[in-house]
Order: C-alpha cells, then structure tokens, then sequence
C-alpha cells in the first residue's frame, strides 16, 4: 500500500497559484486536479489550504509510479471538501480506469461537501462518515493500494517557531 500523507501546517489561500497553472495554462501536458471553482464548501469544512495543495503536489509526482502498482482501490480518511480525493481520481484519470475510490470523515458537512465536490467534477466515490476508517475494518482489510491522510493539526505558535528543542 502506499501512503501519502500531507505534513505542512500552512496559512489558508483558497485560490491557488499552482491549481490556475495546471488546470488553464498548460492543461494537455499536466493531468488535471481538482478546480478550486468547483470545489463546494460550507463554514464548518475545512477549505484547501497550502498542506492540501502540497499533498496534491505530491500525488502528481508521484502519478507514475502510482499508475505502475496498478490500484483498484484508493482511499481518503479526513476528506474535508473533496479537493484531495478528487485530484486524485483526475490524476489517475483514463489510465486509473477501473480504480474504486472511497473518503471519511467524522464531519457529516465535509461528507456532504465532498460529494459535492466530486459530483462537479464527474467523479465517483464512496463517502462514508465515520471515525478514521470505523467500521470498515474487515470490509477493506488488504484491498487499499493507497490512502491518503491530511490529518488534522494545530499550528505552531509564533514564539515557538525556530526555536530549540522539541517545540520547534
Ligand atoms: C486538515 S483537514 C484535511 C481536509 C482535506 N483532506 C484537505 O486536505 O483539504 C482534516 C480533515 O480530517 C477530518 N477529521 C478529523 N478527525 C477525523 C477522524 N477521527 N476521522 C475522520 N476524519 C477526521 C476533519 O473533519 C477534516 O475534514
């Protein structure tokens, strides 16, 4: 299985630079990510932010080798609005044909947004709410080629940034 999990804690820019570039400047050599225009929200979801687009960044890097192992099976815990488990399904795009994509949440609004967000962009998924992966345990024990986690996190206090020892 390989995991992809997102570790920078990042001010929040909820249009991205890097999304306008892959989705509109050069969209023939670039697959295609989720666009931020179709991406639906509500007040109690949490928007994509720079860890969310750095995650991204690193699905399409690593497109190709994601592609060589074959998965049938992909999924998200911590879905939040959608944008990460869509731009993976847009990523893997006509070659990842066949690829059944699955997305938690604990927050029934994110469930509701991703679907959503999913539907605008003409991706299928199963979204379940649910704690981590709850109840799922035996059902996808072994069957997951990737799982991707942009866990929550709690920014790092202002005085506290570079400083010593375990804080920093
Ligand atoms: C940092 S946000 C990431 C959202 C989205 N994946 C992204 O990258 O933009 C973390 C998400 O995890 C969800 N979450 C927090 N605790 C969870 C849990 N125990 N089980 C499932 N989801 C959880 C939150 O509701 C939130 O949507």
């Amino acid at each position: 299985m390989i995991q992809m999990t997102s570790e920078l804690g990042a001010s929040c820019h909820y249009e991205s630079c890097l999304d306008i570039q892959r989705n509109l400047a050069s969209p023939k050599k670039l697959p295609k990510t989720a666009q931020i225009r179709l991406v639906s929200s509500h007040d109690e979801v949490y928007e994509p932010c720079d860890d969310s687009f750095a995650l991204v960044d690193g699905l399409l890097a690593d497109r190709t080798n994601l592609l060589e192992h074959h998965p049938t099976l992909c999924m998200e815990i911590g879905c939040g609005s959608g944008y990460v488990i869509t731009s993976l399904a847009l990523i893997l795009g006509a070659e990842g044909n066949g690829v059944n994509y699955i997305a938690t949440d604990i927050n029934p609004h994110a469930v509701k947004v991703t679907h959503e967000t999913m539907e605008a962009h003409g991706i299928n998924a199963e979204l379940i709410l649910t704690d981590i992966a709850s109840g799922l345990e035996k059902r996808l024990a072994g069957l997951v080629d990737v799982m991707v986690v942009n866990p929550p996190y709690v920014p790092t206090p202002e005085d506290e940034v570079e400083s010593e020892g375990i804080t920093s």
